[in-house]
């Protein structure tokens, strides 16, 4: 009897050491399980997608290096009501770090006030907040790229188009005829790339007659139906088409195919992004350039954040800008380059 209670003692005393032994050891790399919630604008965005996929692939890779870390993906339907209910919830659920895609990148207030009251930190992406609102919480971030860069790119990709190519001059007036095809009114790459591109034509001495400009949402098929108007009502009087990204050149493209024109009565398309269907578009010559966006950079540098950011060593990477900018560069496609885009190693191997 005595023996057993003596055993049973030992037992008790054994689990209650290997009791302890465990949660010694569980408690730092608690802290370190990565639940990451990312919550984009809306699920028919190509480029948007096509960065999703990169950053999952960064997380499989975080995994396969042993770290423990779950993603949970949330798309909004172009609703920010939407999406902030679906941070709600991610936040509910656990996540310790945000990724947010914002809808409308002018009203984060309650995503900023949800995260803060949790002490989640957000890494806000490719929809840039407004500076006063970055301001708001010490832990908010921010990767992109430079809307402006993109701009003088494309500005420069048409340039030399022009200068090698005196074809694209259809009417031989000294005068590039043109059309602009825009993102959503609101967003910081809109404004800042149809600006930019046009300007450095101009000072690169381009002569440049406006003939129209349309909304398109970034979105190929309402880039093919303003198309269609605009050409219904200039016909092939059309030399360049300049679009915010690259589903709107395809949709432009679209719609002259849609009216049944000749390739001869076709202006030249610029894009912006190197999505697979923008890059294999610059490959077959249907779009004369585009610009790349480096989703895999970006994928790349949310990842790394988001790994820093939850673990409480408090090391960040150099990369920040004003600690809390990430942007990455873009680069120039044409069909002489673009084979070393669509083979375009994964970012993380390196
Ligand atoms: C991309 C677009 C995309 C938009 C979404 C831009 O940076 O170039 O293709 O639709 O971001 O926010
Ligand atoms: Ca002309």
């Amino acid at each position: 009897m005595r023996v057993k209670r003596i055993k049973a003692a030992g037992i008790i005393f054994c689990i209650s050491i290997l009791f302890l032994c465990d949660c010694g050891i569980q408690s730092p790399s608690s802290v370190d399980k990565i639940h990451i919630g990312v919550a984009y604008y809306n699920q028919s965005d190509t480029f948007l997608n096509e960065l999703v996929d990169c950053f999952k692939e960064q997380i499989n890779e975080l995994k396969d290096d042993g770290s423990s870390v779950t993603m949970t993906l949330r798309a909004a339907s172009g609703s920010q009501r939407t999406q902030d209910d679906q941070v709600k919830e991610l936040i509910d659920a656990g996540c310790n770090v945000l990724c947010v895609n914002l809808v409308d990148r002018t009203d984060p207030s309650e995503i900023i006030d949800l995260a803060r009251e949790n002490n989640v930190p957000v890494i806000f992406f490719n929809r840039e907040p407004v500076t006063e609102d970055m301001m708001q919480w010490e832990n908010l971030y921010y990767v992109g790229a430079d809307a402006k860069q993109s701009g003088v790119m494309q500005g420069e990709l048409a340039t030399e188009a022009i200068h090698a190519n005196h074809w694209i001059d259809r009417n031989k007036d000294g005068k590039i005829q043109y059309v602009v095809l825009e993102g959503e009114p609101g967003h910081q790459d809109t404004i800042i790339r149809t600006e930019n591109a046009v300007d450095t034509l101009k000072n690169n001495g381009i002569e440049l007659e406006k003939l129209s400009c349309g909304i398109a949402n970034w979105n190929r098929a309402q880039a093919q139906n303003r198309m269609v108007q605009i050409i219904n009502q200039y016909q092939n009087k059309i030399e360049l088409v300049l679009a915010n990204n690259d589903d709107m050149a395809l949709g432009a493209l679209d719609a002259y195919k849609k009216l049944n024109f000749t390739e001869t009565d076709f202006p030249v398309f610029f894009g912006i992004d190197g999505t697979n269907a923008g890059l294999e578009a610059v490959l077959d010559k249907k779009l004369s350039g585009t610009v790349y966006n480096d989703k895999e950079g970006q994928a790349a540098a949310m990842a790394k954040l988001a790994v820093e950011v939850v673990s409480k060593d408090g090391t960040k990477t150099d990369a920040l800008d004003n600690d809390k900018y990430i942007y990455l560069p873009y680069s120039k496609v044409t069909t002489d380059n673009v084979n070393n885009f669509l083979n375009e190693p994964d970012a993380s191997s390196d």
